[in-house]
């Protein structure tokens, strides 16, 4: 007996694989309750293993290392204060994690990506530029106050400048639980070895001498 499906439960399907295929979340779904890391296990693997569950704690289920203003002493007047796996091993294989960054007033966020996650933020104090530019090159960009939102689609590069009087302080969270983060001028001027000249003056157009400037202040 044949049976004739019709078109609009071959759409439903489709969409139903689409939305639960795991190309849709940044990071795997665990495959446990919870796996709080053991960051000193003497194996690697993808993620971290679970420390035994007769070990784990009240402790191992909250953070307060976003409590502390972090110090906006230094070249960009602003700083990160990371909650992912690394610092709050209980949110490992979970998929999310949260940054604190504060800036002092004129302070940036400097442009940068995170290769394994898309980051929505949250302004809780001061008036800030939040900006980012697509892979078409689109730079997009809004100044926000206390209580607005925003979000950058994963790997793609952004910053944020404090444009206010005061501090400013923003909370953004992530979906994995180790998003990495690409500063691009660290990155290209201060790495260690450091990028060949020749690579930089062509790819920025510019003398040595501008490269070397730039690779100065980054130590690279
Ligand atoms: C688990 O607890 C035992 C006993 O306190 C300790 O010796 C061991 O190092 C712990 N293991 C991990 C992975 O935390």
């Amino acid at each position: 007996m044949a049976y004739i499906i019709p078109q609009s439960l071959i759409l439903i399907f489709a969409l139903f694989s689409l939305f639960t295929s795991p190309s849709h979340s940044a990071d795997p779904d665990p495959l446990q309750d919870f796996c709080i890391a053991d960051l000193k296990a003497p194996i690697s693997v993808n993620g971290f293993p679970c420390k035994p569950s007769s070990n784990v704690t009240s402790d191992d289920f909250f953070f307060d290392g976003l409590i502390k203003e972090g110090d906006t002493n230094n070249l960009f007047k602003s700083s990160v204060t990371q909650g992912n796996v690394l610092a709050f091993p209980g949110l490992n294989t979970l998929g999310i994690s949260m940054n604190r960054v504060d800036l002092a007033p004129g302070g940036l966020n400097p442009p940068h990506t995170h290769p394994r996650a898309t980051e929505s933020g949250i302004v809780v104090r001061g008036k800030l530029l939040v900006g980012l530019i697509t892979t078409a090159n689109v730079f997009y960009s809004k100044i926000l106050t206390a209580g607005e939102m925003f979000v950058v689609p994963r790997g793609l590069m952004h910053f944020q400048l404090n444009v206010g009087e005061e501090k400013a302080l923003i909370f953004t969270a992530f979906n994995s639980h180790l998003p990495g983060a690409v500063v691009a001028s660290l990155n290209l001027f201060g790495s260690k070895p450091s990028v060949p000249d020749d690579v930089l003056t062509k790819a920025f157009q510019v003398d040595k001498s501008v490269v070397d400037l730039i690779k100065s202040k980054f130590g690279g």
